[in-house]
């Protein structure tokens, strides 16, 4: 089924904030916010341009990230000062999108409590599908603003970010990316509803005290205890976010952090969820993906089903990436979203096999395979090889729904 983008004003009473992850109710989007900040912090400076944090590799690195989500989110505020055009700029990346079904752009999105958008701005230029999440008092304004140029969704009063994300899973799908700006991503963090944040920072210092850096700029906004930054949230200092990733692009840093309930484990078993969007489709296996984490919470490495080769399975796909030798895999757990398989049509030697084999400890999944291609009893036969096996049934539903067009509900 396709996006249902034919829309109009939605006029349906939107359900109270979600200030939680929802009890990881598979509607929701995983959300990824991702954001470019000076050494110090800032997200822009306080003159009239836009500034330019990114160099042309880290431009390309978010080019892959769009290429990779449903829908891009930015605030109004950022459409009203850096008219971005929220496309992706690479055409092999949208040929390989519509390849796999999908429309060559993400969907625009952004949110508004005044409805105050210029319809000229790039955000509602044609190419990509357009929606305009908007407070209920100002949708009259907005509609006669923006007429046809985008579907106008009546978000709620005050407007509800838990109804927004719901909504906009159905209308977009499962993966938004928020690229900001500080209000929007403040909003998000401080809400506890982002799954990851990619923070690139550049090698200089805006120190403007015209524009307050994050660590003080005023969030008036906010329910009290107000917070004194954009990247308030609950992941505090007793509460951190999880590390996942340090890389250096061009000149920029990478920092990739996890976040949401539940901890390490929950944010990395979420993140091996994500990776299973990535793998080619097939009528005949599932898309898996597995995330394998050295004994310092340090990711060792990915794979996803069909990553390299045609039979490829996830476990599979990250374990070669480093060689079944490897000292870590003696301290390391294998995040996996379906259970390593215990027995397998493609190839001779299973997943439960390269993990006993690799010395693995610990596995932690989130689906139980279904009988449907193999009867294989993978869990099990971790268990009684001495590798410690840890389910977490509250991810299986996500994991399911992305191989649902080879299994019925409840499978
Ligand atoms: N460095 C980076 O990676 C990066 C990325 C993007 C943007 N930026 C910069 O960030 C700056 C803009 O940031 P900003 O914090 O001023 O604005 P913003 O986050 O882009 O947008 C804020 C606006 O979005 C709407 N909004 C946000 N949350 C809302 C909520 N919960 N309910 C209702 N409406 C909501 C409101 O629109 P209305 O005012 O219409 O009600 C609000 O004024 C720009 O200077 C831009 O250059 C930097």
């Amino acid at each position: 089924m396709g996006p249902p983008w034919s829309g109009g004003v939605w006029g349906g009473r939107p359900p109270e904030a979600s200030t939680a992850y929802a009890g990881f109710v598979p509607s929701r989007p995983y959300l990824l916010l991702s954001c470019a900040t000076s050494a110090d912090g800032y997200l822009d400076d306080a003159s009239p341009r836009r500034l330019i944090l990114s160099g042309p590799a880290d431009l390309d690195r978010v080019d892959e990230v769009r290429a990779g989500c449903d829908a891009i989110l930015v605030g109004a505020q950022t459409v009203r000062n850096d008219n971005p055009r929220l496309l992706i700029r690479d055409p092999r990346r949208s040929a390989r999108r519509t390849a796999r079904g999908l429309p060559p752009h993400p969907a625009r999105v952004t949110l508004t409590a005044t409805g105050d958008l210029d319809p000229a701005a790039r955000f509602f230029a044609p190419g990509a599908p357009r929606l305009v999440y908007c407070a209920t008092p100002a949708l009259a304004r907005a509609r006669t603003r923006l007429g046809d140029s985008a579907v106008l969704i009546d978000a709620g009063d005050p407007l509800s970010l838990g109804f927004m994300l719901t909504d906009l899973a159905e209308r977009a799908g499962p993966r938004a990316l928020v690229e900001g700006g500080a209000r929007v991503l403040g909003d998000f963090l401080a809400a506890g509803l982002a799954d990851e944040l990619h923070l690139a920072v550049a090698p200089f210092f805006v120190a403007d005290p015209a524009r307050p850096a994050p660590a003080s700029a005023p969030r008036p906004d906010l329910p009290n205890p107000i917070p004194t930054s954009p990247f308030f949230s609950p992941n505090n200092t007793t509460s951190p976010m999880t590390l996942a990733g340090v890389s250096r692009v061009g000149e920029i840093a990478l920092l990739r952090y996890l976040l949401g309930p539940g901890g390490p484990d929950h944010r990395f078993l979420r993140w091996a969820v994500e990776l299973s969007r990535l793998c080619p489709p097939s009528a005949t296996a599932f898309s898996v993906g597995a995330v394998v984490v050295g004994e310092d919470g340090e990711v060792l490495a990915t794979g996803f089903s069909r990553e390299q080769e045609d039979h490829d399975h996830a476990e599979e796909a990250a374990l070669r990436k480093l060689g079944p030798r490897d000292p870590r895999l003696r301290h390391a757990t294998l995040y996996s979203s379906l259970v390593p398989c215990g027995a397998r049509a493609s190839r001779p030697v299973t997943c439960v096999q390269h993990i006993v084999a690799a010395g693995i400890p610990r596995v932690v999944f989130a689906w139980r395979e279904p009988a449907l291609f193999t009867d294989g009893q993978g869990a099990e036969q971790l268990l009684a090889a001495g590798v410690a096996v840890t389910e977490v049934p509250e991810l299986a539903e996500r994991a399911r729904a992305i191989n649902a067009h080879l299994v019925r509900p409840g499978t």
